[in-house]
This record gives C-alpha cells, structure tokens and sequence, in this order.
C-alpha cells in the first residue's frame, strides 16, 4: 500500500512522470485536471462549473475539487494506494485529503516535489499535445508522437490545451507560486517530502522518481 502526491508547477512534468510510475507500480494514477476535462467533454454540471475557472488559470474551489477527489478515492482500484496528479493544490486540500485517508487508516507516504525553472516549464507547455480519448501528452520537440496528430497509445487526436495560451500559462504559474508551492512546507515539517530536478530528460526524471519510492518503502 502506497500513496504518493506529485508537487510541481504546471509544465513540471507531474503527468508524464505519474503515467510512467503507473506502468511500474500496481496503483492508479489519480489526475484531479484530468477528471475535470472528463467532465467538461462529457458536459456534466462539475464540468461547466470548473470550465470558467480553468480557461482562467484560476483553481477550482477547493470544496468542488475536494468532493470530486473523494469520490474517486472510493473506488476499489484505489484501495492499494494511488499517485495523485495535480491535487492537493491548496493547504485546504492537503488537510482534506490527509483527513480522507486517515479515515481508511492511510497516510501520503511519499510526496515528490519536481523542480523546474520557469523559462523550462514556459517551453514545455508552449509546446504540449495532448490525447482527446485518455489524456497522454506529447511535446513537438522533446516527446513527439510517431504519427503526426495520433496519439501512438490509443490512436485518437491530439489537441492543444484551451489553458496552454500564453496569458493563461502565466496566470498558472503564478497561481502555483500564490497557492501551491506553501504545500511543500506541508509535506516537509511530515518528513516525506523528496526533491528531484525536473530539467533531466523525461526517463531520468523518472528514474529519480523510481529512487525515491523504492528508499521510501
Ligand atoms: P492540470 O491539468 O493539473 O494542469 P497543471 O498542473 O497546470 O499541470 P500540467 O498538466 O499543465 O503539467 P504537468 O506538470 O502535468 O506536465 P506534463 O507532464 O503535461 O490543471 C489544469 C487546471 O485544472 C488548473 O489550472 C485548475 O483550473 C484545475 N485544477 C486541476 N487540479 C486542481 C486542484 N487540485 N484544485 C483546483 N483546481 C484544479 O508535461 C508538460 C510538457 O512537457 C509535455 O509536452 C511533456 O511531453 C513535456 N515534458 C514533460 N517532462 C519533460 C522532460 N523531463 N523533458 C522534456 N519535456 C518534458
């Protein structure tokens, strides 16, 4: 049993490096952005209540987020443990969940800051595409797919992020700086917080994260 949070700003890597973990390790990938664009395609009511906030760069509130997390929690395929992806964001949100998995007798065992300069994270997402069906990214220059516009995983469309416009990407990290990176203290003073540099390529970067699971186990 394991859960393990991803800390970054936008652009860090979080997704790529969770979905490689996920090959590796027996739990889910947990992605709150990724339930949030599932539900903005499928037009449920969370999804057109997080849209305004998204197209922003602004976070969704917590108490909407939080509640979204918890479900997916409940479902059996997390019972292992999970990598979580994009959440917590908030101070508010780690609390929650700390509280969430205390009531399932677990604890965040591991959390993993990946760190990223911010001229690194600004070419990054300028240069991201992304899976219409399931959400794997690609980048023009540093992970391009085989086919030009085809995920090579699932065969569908690639598309460029509503919030990956310039003015938007900035607003991002800046809401990262404003409200996420206070998070890292949260993971330190509980002595499981790791850092690792996100500027290697993608297979180092993961190779570090391996390191750090295996030392925390
Ligand atoms: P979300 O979907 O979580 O976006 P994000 O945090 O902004 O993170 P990204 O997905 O942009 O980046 P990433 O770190 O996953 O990088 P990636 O692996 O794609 O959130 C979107 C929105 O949803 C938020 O703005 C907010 O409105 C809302 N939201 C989500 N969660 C919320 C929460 N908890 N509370 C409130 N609101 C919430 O990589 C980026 C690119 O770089 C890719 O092209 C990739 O191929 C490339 N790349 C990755 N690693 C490397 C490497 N090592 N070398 C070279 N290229 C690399």
């Amino acid at each position: 049993m394991m859960d393990i949070v991803l800390l970054g700003a936008p652009g860090a890597g979080k997704g790529t490096q969770a979905e490689l973990l996920r090959e590796w390790l027996p739990i889910p990938r947990v992605s709150s952005g990724d339930l949030f664009r599932a539900a903005l395609e499928a037009g449920t009511p969370l999804g057109l209540k997080a849209k305004s906030y998204m197209d922003r760069g602004d976070l969704v509130p917590d108490q909407i987020t939080i509640e979204m997390v918890a479900d997916r929690l409940a479902r059996p395929d997390c019972k292992d443990g999970v990598i979580f992806d994009g959440f917590p964001r908030t101070v508010a949100q780690a609390q929650a969940l700390d509280r969430l998995l205390s009531t399932m007798g677990r604890q965040i065992d591991l959390a993993v800051y990946i760190r990223v300069s911010e001229q690194t994270l600004l070419e990054r997402l300028g240069g991201r595409w992304t899976c219409r069906a399931h959400g794997h990214v690609y980048h023009r220059l540093y992970n391009p797919e085989q086919v030009p516009g085809i995920c090579d995983i699932d065969g569908s469309e690639l598309y460029q992020r509503e919030d990956d416009t310039p003015e938007t990407q900035l607003r991002r990290i800046q809401v990262y700086l404003d409200q996420t990176a206070p998070l890292r203290e949260h993971y330190l003073k509980k002595g499981i917080l790791v850092e690792i540099d996100g500027e290697q390529d993608i297979m180092a970067v993961q190779g570090d994260l391996r390191a750090a699971v295996r030392q925390s186990v």
